[in-house]
């Protein structure tokens, strides 16, 4: 039986890309928009390589409410829609947070809007662990606080959750899975997809791999006179295809009525938390590539801890993160030598 049309927002990114190929390989259909202003259009090929089929590409924005209009009318057969679509740079959303509030929050309401007009069945929403703060305690359930957001990015992160929330308890004909990710890390192991960065990378991994090639001269470790063992910050290390998989599920979740209440959170972690100095070791053990690094102070607005309690993802949606942190850091390294041989950086 053939399985419907997911309408993927923002694949052409780092996890919708990843995620498209999953659903692909599952047996859906899939059409991708993306306004390529974090991407570019050559993952399609990487897409197509993995899976033999290439999926529906529309250029557009989703804040472009008469495109988007057109995207359903093009493709009646969308029954579910992942929303990746974002603006994500947490420093970039302090200086600009017009941009973040209408982007990521515009592209979320048309999306809802136009759902019930097109018959589409539900959303998966991509959350963040940002909306915890520096929790009370770790591991996280998805019951703990929510705590105030220190940027722009956290709160559209907030405010979406909200809005769905209120949308769905307004009646609205359709369901909700939100999605709260800790750090999602590590390429596909073909490495004909991965994480690009724009310009210098504000993240760890990228950083990381972009110094053991010799682009970056030396890793900053931001702190290590934290109260962890070793004192620099500790995170949950996610392998990107491991939550890539987890879409798939809440897809089919959705569209089968199988949920528990309309709208749904689980958090997407893999229980463990790891230091950053811990990760630098099994990058190096891992890959054999030593990263030259120093201490440096602490980053504003740093999390101290957080790592996941995902038991409820476990439990409910059969899903549990299950590639080791050494083969996600190979395929991190795979892919940062792909970008190499590939001449792109
Ligand atoms: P990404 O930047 O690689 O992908 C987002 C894609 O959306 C890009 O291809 C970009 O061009 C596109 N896009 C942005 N605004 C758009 C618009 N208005 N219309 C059409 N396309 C648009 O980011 P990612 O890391 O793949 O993140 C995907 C989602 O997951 C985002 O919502 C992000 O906030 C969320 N998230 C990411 C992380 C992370 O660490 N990567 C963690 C938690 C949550
Ligand atoms: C991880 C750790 C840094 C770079 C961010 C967003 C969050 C979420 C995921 C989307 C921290 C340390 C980093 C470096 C370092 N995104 N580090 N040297 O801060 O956990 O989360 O991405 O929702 O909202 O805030 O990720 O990769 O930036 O940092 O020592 O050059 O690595 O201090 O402890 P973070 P990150």
């Amino acid at each position: 039986m053939t399985k419907p049309r997911i309408l993927v927002t923002g694949g052409t990114g780092y996890i919708g890309s990843h995620t498209a190929v999953e659903l692909i390989n599952a047996g859906y259909k899939v059409v991708i928009i993306d306004n390529l202003s974090n991407s570019n259009r050559d993952v399609l090929d990487g897409i197509e390589k993995i899976t033999g089929v290439r999926p529906d590409f529309v250029e557009a924005d989703c804040t472009d409410m008469p495109a988007l209009t057109a995207l359903f009318e093009k493709y009646p057969d969308i029954k579910g829609i992942i929303n990746f679509a974002a603006s994500k740079a947490v420093g970039e959303s302090v200086e600009k947070p017009v941009l973040y509030y209408r982007n990521n929050l515009n592209t979320l309401m048309n999306l809802l809007d136009l759902m019930p007009r097109f018959g589409v069945k539900g959303i998966v929403f991509s959350s963040s662990c940002t909306v915890y703060g520096e929790p009370d305690s770790n591991p996280v359930t998805e019951a703990a606080p929510i705590k105030k957001a220190t940027s722009p990015y956290g709160n559209t992160k907030q405010i979406s959750e909200e809005i769905i929330t209120d949308v769905i308890n307004s009646g609205a004909p359709f369901k909700s899975v939100i999605l709260r990710y800790f750090n999602p890390v590590g390429a596909h192991p073909s490495a004909l997809i991965g994480e690009l960065p724009n310009g210098v990378p504000q993240n760890l991994i990228p950083y990381l791999t972009q110094t053991a090639i010799g682009i970056r001269k030396e890793l900053s470790v931001f702190g290590n006179d934290y109260d962890t063992p070793d004192g620099s910050c500790i995170r949950d290390f996610i392998n990107v295809v491991d939550l890539a998989k987890a879409h798939v599920i809440a897809v089919e979740r959705m569209l089968d009525d199988k949920g528990e209440a309309p709208v749904e959170i689980f958090n997407l972690g893999t229980g463990i938390g790891l230091s950053v100095l811990e990760l630098i070791a099994s990058f190096e053990r891992a890959t054999g590539v030593k990263v030259p690094h120093k201490i440096v102070g602490r980053r504003t607005g740093d999390i101290e801890k957080v790592w996941a309690d995902p038991r409820h993802a476990n439990e409910v949606l059969g899903w549990k993160a299950e590639t080791s942190i050494d083969d996600t850091m190979r395929s991190a390294w795979k892919w940062q030598l792909h970008l190499r041989e590939a001449g792109i950086m």
